[in-house]
């Protein structure tokens, strides 16, 4: 199966797609990810991608989709994938469908999260990950159950992103507005998009998404 988690910056949509890849054994791609992995690691794309990204403007089409293309043929997604992040604009969307078409693949369900943008801002600005296994926590929304050790891990070491600060997330906000909420038309046209209320609690949702699976897939 092939589903697609659409939402603003901070809507959920990294949280949501590990807590599916738990449950229903698919692999979650996030572009997001697989672009700092890049950056880490100097590669061509990442030295593009790194001053974009601190800006909090959108990686080239080009590079974005290489980047995807590259690891949705790896093997492990055989099992399924959820596409975190991706697509986010017109061009990604379409190329994502003849990516998919070229594999007798379809997508299943596109789902918008759908959340205040000012909720947004706080979400981000308390947003913080294990070093280690990259599991995600919040200031005061989701803290780890022994302070200072990841639940997942036992990791203690954590760290913020670069591009979490009120600045840029203001910039990654317009540039959804701008550029990605139009493809909650292109997926509503395609018969595939349900949105959901994305406001609740992480569990909520994540038992929304679950049903959404199973009636989807
Ligand atoms: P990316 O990494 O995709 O970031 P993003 O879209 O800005 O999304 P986030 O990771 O910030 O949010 P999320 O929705 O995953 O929320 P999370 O679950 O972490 O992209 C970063 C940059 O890379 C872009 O700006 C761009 O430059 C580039 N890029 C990536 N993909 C691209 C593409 N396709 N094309 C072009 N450029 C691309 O949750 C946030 C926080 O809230 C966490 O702390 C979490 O614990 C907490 N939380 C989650 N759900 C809830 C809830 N229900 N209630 C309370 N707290 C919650
Ligand atoms: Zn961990």
């Amino acid at each position: 199966p092939v589903l697609i988690l659409l939402g603003p910056p901070g809507a959920g949509k990294g949280t949501q797609a590990r807590m599916l890849e738990e449950t229903f054994g698919f692999v979650q791609l996030s572009t997001g990810d697989l672009l700092r992995a890049a950056v880490a690691a100097g590669t061509d794309a990442g030295k593009q991608a790194k001053a974009v990204m601190e800006a909090g403007e959108l990686v080239s089409d080009d590079i974005v989709i290489a980047t995807l293309r590259d690891r949705l043929a790896e093997p492990d997604c055989a099992k399924g994938v959820i596409l975190d992040g991706f697509p986010r604009t017109t061009a990604q969307a379409e190329a994502l469908d003849e990516l998919l078409a070229a594999n007798g693949q379809k997508i299943d369900a596109a789902v918008s999260l759908e959340v205040d943008d000012a909720a947004m801002v706080t979400r981000i600005s308390g947003r913080y990950t294990c070093a280690e296994c990259g599991e995600g926590y919040h200031d005061s929304f989701k803290q780890p159950k022994a302070a200072g050790t990841c639940d997942k891990c036992g990791g203690t070491e954590f760290k913020r992103r670069a591009d979490d600060n009120a600045e840029t997330v203001a910039s990654r906000l317009e540039a959804y507005h701008a550029q990605t909420a139009p493809l909650i038309e292109h997926y509503a046209r395609q018969g595939a998009l349900i949105g959901i209320n994305a406001m609740g609690d992480i569990d909520d949702i994540a038992g929304k998404l679950s049903a959404i699976v199973k009636t989807a897939t």
